[in-house]
């Protein structure tokens, strides 16, 4: 295979991706770059099948390999909200200072051991011949008593680490990507595609 179109529209998640399969010689290729453009309703019920929703479609558009991956964050306290609604929780034009101080709020007076939360990354593969191959990581943390730390995006500032004793957004750029759900499900895909010889 000599290219596979990554079905986002994120400048740094197409970065990561094609830094994560640079040494295989593929091109990653954006929808945009490929020439499709698709409304596509991410109405699953978890984030794997949004994903392979996302996938199936600009795969069945474009009859080219595609990999494409869902987020977001899952608090225990609320019984795994925000969840699939993670970008959509309060409004997409709702800035993440307000929800991140929203989420906080909600949780005031829950105890440390009952703050647990992960953030979820499933990444789909979907191949022009209808075979479709899954991964989905974590990564475990919990949720603060503050709001913490300029780097990352979304919910990172308030996405405490035991395991580093820092904030998510506390994290450079290069740790954040070797322990993220993110990192480790686009390395746990490359691993299958060349596992399946498709790389
Ligand atoms: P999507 O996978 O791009 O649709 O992202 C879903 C949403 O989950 C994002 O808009 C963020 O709110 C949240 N999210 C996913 N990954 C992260 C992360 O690494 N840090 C902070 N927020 C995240």
């Amino acid at each position: 295979m000599n290219r596979i179109i990554f079905a986002t529209g994120n400048e740094d998640k197409l970065k990561e991706i094609r830094m994560i399969l640079k040494d295989t010689g593929v091109e990653v290729v954006s929808m945009k770059e490929a020439g499709i453009s698709a409304e596509i309703a991410e109405d699953g019920k978890t984030f794997e099948e949004n994903a392979v929703i996302k996938a199936k479609t600009v795969m069945e558009l474009s009859s080219e390999a595609v990999l494409s991956d869902d987020s977001g964050l899952e608090i225990d306290a609320l019984d795994g909200a925000p969840g699939v609604h993670s970008a959509r929780f309060m409004g997409t034009d709702t800035s993440y200072d307000i929800k991140n101080a929203a989420i906080l709020e909600k949780l005031a007076g829950v105890p440390e051991e009952k703050r647990t939360a992960r953030f979820v990354c499933a990444v789909v593969c979907a191949l022009p011949d209808g075979r479709i191959f899954t991964c989905q990581r974590t990564m475990e943390g919990r949720i603060g008593y503050e709001i913490r730390g300029k780097n990352g995006f979304g919910y990172d500032p308030i996405f405490y680490l035991p395991e580093y004793g820092c904030y998510s957004a506390e994290l450079s750029p290069e740790k954040k990507n070797e322990i993220s759900h993110r990192g480790k499900a686009l390395r746990g895909m490359r691993a299958i595609l060349k596992e399946e010889l498709i790389l």
